[in-house]
């Protein structure tokens, strides 16, 4: 028998998931630029890092029961007063649900049925959010500092970031001087 050290760590307290299998991508502003309401070219800026994702799993991605463990870092910026948010989907698979941990900072968890009726959970250190398989999901930073929220979910979900882009979440987040607010588009 012999004993052996874990392939990755999930260093909660720094927020960190590392190790050689850990896959990591970087969206930037000018990735995303076509989320928020205000447009401009300036918005073309290529040095500002929105949010970044590493993910784990193990085994086959196509075979139902395999896992992914991910950690989403969303950078306190915004565009004109609107919240750093990620592009948000729903899961190809509408049978795969996740979960969705906060470790740092402050956010909300956006949620969106197939008829497009929306609500939001609060995302802070320590909460922890079921993410029904035929929800569409959104992070949203609402704060000043990083959010870091970490997601469970299996190989098999796929993700559909087409749906969003024809049916919108029906309400953008904005902090004006620290209050935060949902505007219906
Ligand atoms: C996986 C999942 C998260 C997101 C990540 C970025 O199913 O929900 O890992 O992929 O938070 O969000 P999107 O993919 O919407 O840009
Ligand atoms: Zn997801």
């Amino acid at each position: 028998m012999k004993i052996i050290d874990p392939k990755v760590y999930h260093k909660m307290p720094e927020g960190i998931l590392e190790g050689d299998e850990v896959k990591h991508y970087k969206k930037y502003l000018k990735d995303v630029k076509n989320l928020y309401k205000y447009e401009d070219e300036e918005l073309n800026d290529s040095g500002t890092i929105m949010y970044e994702v590493h993910s784990y799993g193990k085994g086959d991605e196509d075979k139902k029961g395999n896992l992914f463990w991910g950690l989403t870092v969303m950078n306190p910026v915004y565009i004109k007063d609107e919240c750093n948010m990620t592009r948000g989907h729903f899961h190809e698979d509408l049978n795969c649900a996740e979960f969705y941990f906060g470790l740092q900072g402050e956010g909300l968890l956006l949620l969106m049925n197939k008829d497009g009726e929306m609500w939001a959970e609060k995302i802070s250190k320590g909460s922890l959010h079921h993410i029904d398989g035929e929800l569409a999901h959104r992070i949203i930073n609402t704060g000043n500092e990083v959010l870091k929220v970490g997601a469970c979910w299996p190989t098999v979900s796929g993700h559909d970031y087409k749906s969003i882009e024809d049916k919108e979440f029906p309400y953008r987040v904005f902090n004006n001087n620290g209050e935060i607010q949902l505007v219906a588009r």
